[in-house]
């Protein structure tokens, strides 16, 4: 049976298609024009198994769209000494042009320590407290600047599409954390939306959520935010990859993937939302390809694509 609400899906598996097809062809661009190979470096410290599936399928879709992916896998007893000296190895590197390394990272290593020693131009996460406060100040073009979380720009990128302008709409962001919620926010301010940073101490959480036009949810709580938290029409963004216990006769410790959005019930009330998994995930790894793309080119002195 066909869903009566699909028109109202977002996708993201199809849109982060579409995006990875416009990255190789301008890579394939940049290389016949220039002789440049955009390069990302990834960084694994440890074996965390979603760890590492993550990391082979950003070097998976890297390698697809024509950039040179390099893996650096280093011991889950690797010092803090030993990881900075691998990231400055890697800003040195002409060949580098964007750095990324996956955390967590084990406990006797700062994460802002090693966020901080990679090289603002080569922090494709948009994780440096530079490129935080590049993006804060609205500092989008020209060779210095922002490179701007994955996350949040792959949502901005699906509410464009989706909605056109957002200038003037109530926007609600559901989590306050660096990597999605604050870029989130900024993201948005920029778009002139006016926006709310809502949380778990936030007072009557339903009534504000209720007050969205866009409402990004991204706690870390399955299935937190149901349908009646949502505004007649609203474009609903769920940023939650969350593994919840299904049990059926035959498994009985059969897991599945939910979002912080209980899909079911806000379908029937949103006017259009992502689904997970197959929406903001892909977006995500199609969002890393860009930013690297885009950082090769501003090393280079080529103007980035506009994606
Ligand atoms: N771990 C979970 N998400 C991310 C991400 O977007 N970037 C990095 N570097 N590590 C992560």
């Amino acid at each position: 049976m066909t869903n009566p609400h699909a028109d109202k899906i977002i996708d993201g598996k199809g849109f982060a298609e579409a995006l990875r097809g416009r990255i190789g062809e301008n890579v394939t661009r940049i290389k016949d024009a220039h002789g440049l190979t955009p390069g990302l470096a990834v960084v694994l410290v440890g074996d965390d198994p979603a760890s590492q599936v993550y990391v082979r399928n950003k070097g998976k879709a890297a390698a697809e769209a024509g950039i040179t992916a390099t893996d650096h896998r280093l011991d889950d007893s690797t010092s803090q000494a030993e990881l900075l000296a691998l990231v400055e190895q890697l800003n040195n590197d002409p060949a580098v042009h964007g750095i990324l390394v996956q955390l967590p990272v084990p406990n006797q290593i700062d994460p802002n320590a090693v966020i901080d020693a990679i090289a603002p131009g080569k922090d494709v996460d948009g994780f440096h407290v530079i490129n935080t406060g590049r993006l804060a100040t609205g500092q989008m073009t020209g060779p210095d600047a922002a490179m701007v979380p994955c996350t949040p720009l792959g949502c901005r990128m699906m509410l464009e599409d989706r909605l056109g302008d957002l200038s003037g709409l109530d926007a609600v962001v559901l989590g306050r954390s660096n990597i999605v919620g604050k870029p989130m926010a900024a993201l948005l301010t920029q778009a002139s939306c006016t926006v709310t940073i809502a949380h778990s101490r936030t007072k009557d959480l339903a009534d504000v959520c209720r007050r969205a036009d866009i409402l990004v949810a991204a706690v870390g709580r399955p299935q937190m935010v149901q349908g009646d938290w949502i505004k007649p029409g609203a474009a609903v963004i769920d940023v939650g990859i969350n593994r919840i216990a299904a049990p059926t006769e035959d498994d009985p410790n059969k897991m599945r993937l939910v979002g912080d959005v209980d899909f079911e019930s806000a379908i029937e009330v949103a006017g259009a939302i992502t689904p997970v998994p197959g929406g903001v995930g892909p977006m995500t790894i199609a969002c890393l390809l860009a930013n690297t793309v885009t950082a090769a080119c501003r090393q280079n002195g080529i103007d980035p694509p506009v994606w």
